[in-house]
């Protein structure tokens, strides 16, 4: 790829007087132009956590330096995206005195931005939010689209509020400190695009996986592109999730269940979701919309990416089908999957026998 590739990317996502420009590039957190137009006030609070803070608060604090900037610092995990710390951070908004002028920013995962972005919704009735993500799944899909929330422990992301960030900031020199565990559970969310509506960016990724996992910059820029314009034009075109915004939970359903089935934290979300979407596509298979070979070819990308394909056998069938049972797509009672008619093809459906389903569950474990 030429350095043309590694040039500042400028999306939009088109949600009429809230549309919002999402950038992308290596460096950006040297770029206070590229945030400071999105602060309306002059407070901000930033909200990050152990790990991040250290890693990255500093620089994003100097990039406000004509504003009265407040931080707080979350403990990091899954297990912590609850309502009891999204009170702690209501008190330190409190405590620090910020008025509903405050503009709150998200520097984090998927986990601190889905928390600060409910926080921001609620606080003195909702306050402006920017997202600067800092983990490769929260660049290519929590941070684009307003889909806000924190667990219970009946159910992931159950307590929570559409509210769209002013801008993303997505800084793909901040990946370089990624783990490459925690790397890989981003990619299957970019496997994901490929899978559901963009059959061409799947093809891509068959033959730029070894450059994605090497972190190269050009391969990484042009995948997080590809990926928010692919959820850009899902938002833009259903923004509440009443049609196809739904396919963007390909695998979420069965990897929803891993998650809270197995303890939040236990199971990356990512790895959960690669499993789950192994599973949606052996049932499509067994429904006769798949073709084997595409299977294969979605099992090997996965592997490829260094991603669990089977879901674990801690799990039983019978708790599976009751977790997958509270999923936010059940209506009047029935499980809704999201399922693959090819690659590049997505379905929603509640159309298939529930025997194969089990059949799946059974067959799709380690
Ligand atoms: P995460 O936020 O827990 O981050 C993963 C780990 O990486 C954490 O330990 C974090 O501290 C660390 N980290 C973050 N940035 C780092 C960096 N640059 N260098 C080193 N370490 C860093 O997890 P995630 O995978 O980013 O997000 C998962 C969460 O996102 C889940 O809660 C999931 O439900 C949610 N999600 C939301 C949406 C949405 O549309 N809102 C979509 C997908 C997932
Ligand atoms: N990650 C699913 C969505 O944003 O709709």
């Amino acid at each position: 790829m030429t350095t043309d590739n590694l040039q500042l990317k400028k999306l939009n996502v088109a949600l009429a007087e809230r549309s919002y420009p999402l950038y992308i590039g290596h460096g950006l957190l040297g770029r206070p132009e590229l945030l400071t137009p999105y602060i309306s006030g002059r407070e901000v609070m930033i909200v990050s956590n152990t790990t991040v803070a250290p890693l990255y608060l500093e620089r994003v604090v100097a990039m406000l330096a004509d504003y009265r900037v407040g931080t707080v610092v979350l403990p990091d995990g899954e297990q912590y995206k609850t309502l009891a710390v999204l009170d702690d951070l209501f008190s330190a908004l409190l405590e620090q005195r910020f008025s509903r002028q405050v503009t709150i920013i998200a520097l984090g995962g998927g986990v601190v931005g889905d928390m600060s972005g409910f926080a921001a919704a609620c606080y003195q009735r909702g306050v402006p939010f920017v997202q600067i993500p800092t983990t490769l799944l929260a660049q290519v899909d929590s941070s684009v689209g307003g889909k806000t929330a924190v667990n219970h422990p009946l159910g992931k992301n159950m307590i929570g509020a559409f509210y769209q960030p002013r801008c993303v900031i997505a800084d793909t020199a901040t990946l370089d400190t990624l783990d490459d565990r925690q790397f890989s559970a981003g990619i299957a969310e970019v496997i994901k695009y490929g899978l559901i509506r963009d059959r061409e960016f799947f093809d891509w990724l068959e033959l730029n996986m070894a450059a994605l996992l090497a972190r190269d910059p050009a391969a990484l820029i042009y995948a997080v592109e590809r990926s928010c314009q692919n959820k850009a034009e899902v938002v833009a075109e259903d923004e509440h999730e009443q049609g196809v915004r739904a396919w963007l939970n390909l695998g979420h359903t069965f990897g929803h269940a891993i998650e809270t089935g197995m303890g939040y934290g236990e199971w990356l979300h990512g790895e959960a979701i690669a499993a789950g979407t192994y599973m949606a596509a052996d049932l499509s298979a067994r429904l006769g919309w798949l073709v084997q070979g595409d299977v294969e070819r979605i099992e090997s990308l996965l592997k490829q990416a260094r991603l669990p394909v089977r879901g674990p056998k801690a799990l039983a069938v019978e708790r599976m089908l009751e977790l997958m049972a509270v999923d936010k797509k059940v209506q009047d009672g029935s499980i809704r999957l999201v399922l693959l008619q090819g690659i590049g093809a997505a379905t929603v459906t509640d159309q298939f026998d529930p025997a194969l389903l089990r059949a799946t569950l059974e067959q799709c474990r380690t």
